[in-house]
């Protein structure tokens, strides 16, 4: 029998951290997203798992510290913010919630109101820094730069060159933001909608940074180390909402029945996760599947649910019992 230090040491959130990557490092399948050409020139090889809890500790397993870009999960930290900054009811007027099923890329409008299905896929993303290019004009990527800084308690800087990549060569996402103008969905101009959407894709964050983020977001939006009130209360819940039915695309189902936490995959490579009231967990590796989600990112993730326990319906939520002695 383990004698009490030994169990502790064996289900330390570090230990089960290591563990995750460990189980899903050998997994070399997927494709760098090539569709942007700088991002097809990352190292294919790094992997890190990332947990941070409200109570402000991270554990961290492999490569915790190697940047990225956020890609696609800037879309929920940005409708986050714009929820706050022009309110729910507007930004509901502009973007439904309901999970659409179809790749984050798809040209699909609700049919019903002509708005896009939800703020997850690039058609309601696209709307939804138009909301926030409208209401902040040329401060609006320094607003999201801080605001995303303050929610990973350092400042973070954004990738130029995958900037450029992405401004040069978005067409599918330039005729995405035509079609929003067209039916009224977005109201803002579209060039400088889509300038600052390219930008805001090209954040650096790191698998530290990301589940510090996620943190902030399971804390209901105040950094929890560094006490910075960064998101609004009623904003993180909406928030989560459509991260948990809609923020994996096409795989939101499947993730909702295997891993059963609120997240947002990037083609960068990054996939954040939050446990509410409890941790924010961020992994990375660039190779991805069909869908676009990182696939040692999904398999670590269904490892972390698995041993803590973290589905929402599961009835034991093991990991709680770690949080009291996080550093194990
Ligand atoms: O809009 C795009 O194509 C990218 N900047 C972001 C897409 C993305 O990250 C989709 N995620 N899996």
């Amino acid at each position: 029998m383990l004698s009490r230090e030994k169990e502790t040491a064996a289900y330390s959130l570090e230990s089960v951290v290591a563990r995750a990557l460990t189980r899903a490092q050998g997994d070399l399948s997927g494709e760098l997203a090539a569709y942007i050409p700088e991002l097809a020139r990352v190292p294919p090889d790094a992997f890190g798992v990332a947990v941070a809890s409200v109570g402000g500790d991270v554990a961290a397993a492999g490569d915790t510290e190697v940047p990225f870009t956020i890609q696609s999960i800037s879309k929920a930290l940005a409708y986050c913010l714009a929820l706050d900054v022009v309110g729910t009811p507007t930004v509901l007027s502009h973007v439904g919630v309901e999970p659409s099923g179809d790749a984050f890329n798809a040209i699909v409008f609700d049919p019903g109101t002509n708005r896009p299905f939800n703020p997850m896929v690039n058609a309601g993303a696209i709307t939804v820094t138009g909301l926030l290019a409208g209401a902040l004009g040329a401060e609006a990527f320094d607003f999201l730069l801080d605001r995303f800084s303050a929610a990973a308690g350092r400042p973070l800087s954004f990738d130029a060159d995958v900037y450029r990549s992405e401004a040069e060569t978005g067409h599918r996402n330039r005729g995405i933001a035509h079609l929003l103008k067209c039916s009224g969905a977005l109201a803002a101009d579209v060039d400088a909608t889509l300038d600052l959407y390219f930008r805001q894709c090209s954040i650096l964050v790191t698998a530290s940074d990301l589940a510090r983020i996620g943190a902030t977001l399971a804390n209901i939006g105040e950094n929890p180390g560094t006490g910075a009130a960064v998101f609004a209360v009623e904003a993180v819940r909406h928030t989560l909402s459509v991260m948990f039915t809609c923020g994996m695309y096409n795989f939101a189902g499947n993730w909702a029945f295997d891993v059963g936490v609120p997240a947002k995959s990037g083609v960068g490579g990054g996939i954040l996760g939050v446990v509410n009231r409890q941790l924010g967990i961020a992994t990375y590796s660039p190779r991805l599947d069909a869908k676009g989600n990182s696939v040692r990112g999904i398999a670590a993730f269904q490892e972390l649910a698995e041993d803590l326990g973290l589905h929402v319906f599961d009835p034991t939520n093991r990991g709680s019992a770690l949080l009291g002695a996080f550093k194990g």
